[in-house]
């Protein structure tokens, strides 16, 4: 059987996490005795279908960066990047790093995803060239101007994002030069008319933006390790 092109998982660091409201970059925030980027990087480190990590890190930021890749990523680090001041700037600056045919977008601060939510993304990747995770939205959701929006039209944008390295290569150097700025990559392919694959999760990949995420995080990478949900008739 032919062996499948090498991946690389592109993980921007490079945040302020001003809604997080700590002194530091929130991606060194302690969870269960790891910097919650230990744990991005694990699940990656841990999945075959991924050959190599790029991380995109702030200014002062690069070594730690790397002692916490050598600790944590399993060999996979190749680089470390320094970002931009958006969101896109980083991941544009970081895709100057990678050399793979397709690369898996991948934000720092969503620490509970799994090296088998990955695979599924590695494999949906290559079926449909350009893809991204999304969830159902649960909530009903409203305009501020009152104008209810209907429920099943819409869906959440998570990553991963994976994608072909050179469109979404070309995507961002296209938004750059007409000024668009998003903090979804997909968004940059769908304006120049591409299709997106929509993958519903399967499993809970939550974005720590502001400290109390980190209770649903613990809860969530705790669970990992109990085999069984406890109910309530086990205790009767
Ligand atoms: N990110 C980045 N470069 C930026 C901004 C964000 O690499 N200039 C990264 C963050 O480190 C994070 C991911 O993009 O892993 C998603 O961003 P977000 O959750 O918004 O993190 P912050 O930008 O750090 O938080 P905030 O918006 O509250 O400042
Ligand atoms: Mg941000």
């Amino acid at each position: 059987m032919r062996s499948q092109p090498a991946v690389t998982a592109l993980i921007p660091a490079a945040g302020h996490g001003t809604r997080f409201g700590a002194e530091q970059n929130k991606i060194f925030a302690d969870l269960l005795g790891r910097p919650l980027l230990g744990w991005t990087l694990d699940a990656f480190a841990q999945c075959t279908d991924i050959a190599r990590i790029v991380l995109v890190a702030n200014e002062g930021e690069s070594d730690l960066l790397w002692e916490l890749g050598e600790r944590y990523a399993g060999g996979k680090l190749q680089a470390v990047v320094l970002g931009g001041s958006t969101r896109q700037e980083s991941v544009r600056r970081g895709l100057d790093a990678v050399t793979t045919e397709y690369v898996l977008v991948h934000d720092a601060a969503r620490c509970c995803i799994t090296p088998e939510l990955i695979s599924e993304c590695v494999g949906t990747a290559r079926s449909h060239q350009l893809m991204t995770v999304v969830r159902p939205v649960t909530d009903t959701l409203i305009r501020r101007s009152g104008e209810l929006i209907e429920r099943t039209d819409l869906v959440a944008v998570e990553t991963p994002q994976g994608f072909l390295t050179d469109l979404l290569r070309r995507a961002h150097l296209s938004a750059r030069s007409e000024g668009f700025v998003t903090t979804d990559d997909a968004s940059l392919l769908r304006r120049l008319g591409r299709t997106v694959h929509l993958m519903e999760s399967t499993s809970p990949n939550p974005k720590i933006t502001y400290p109390e995420d980190l209770v649903i995080a613990i809860a969530l990478l705790t669970a990992r390790t109990t085999a069984k949900l406890p109910f309530v008739s086990d205790a009767l």
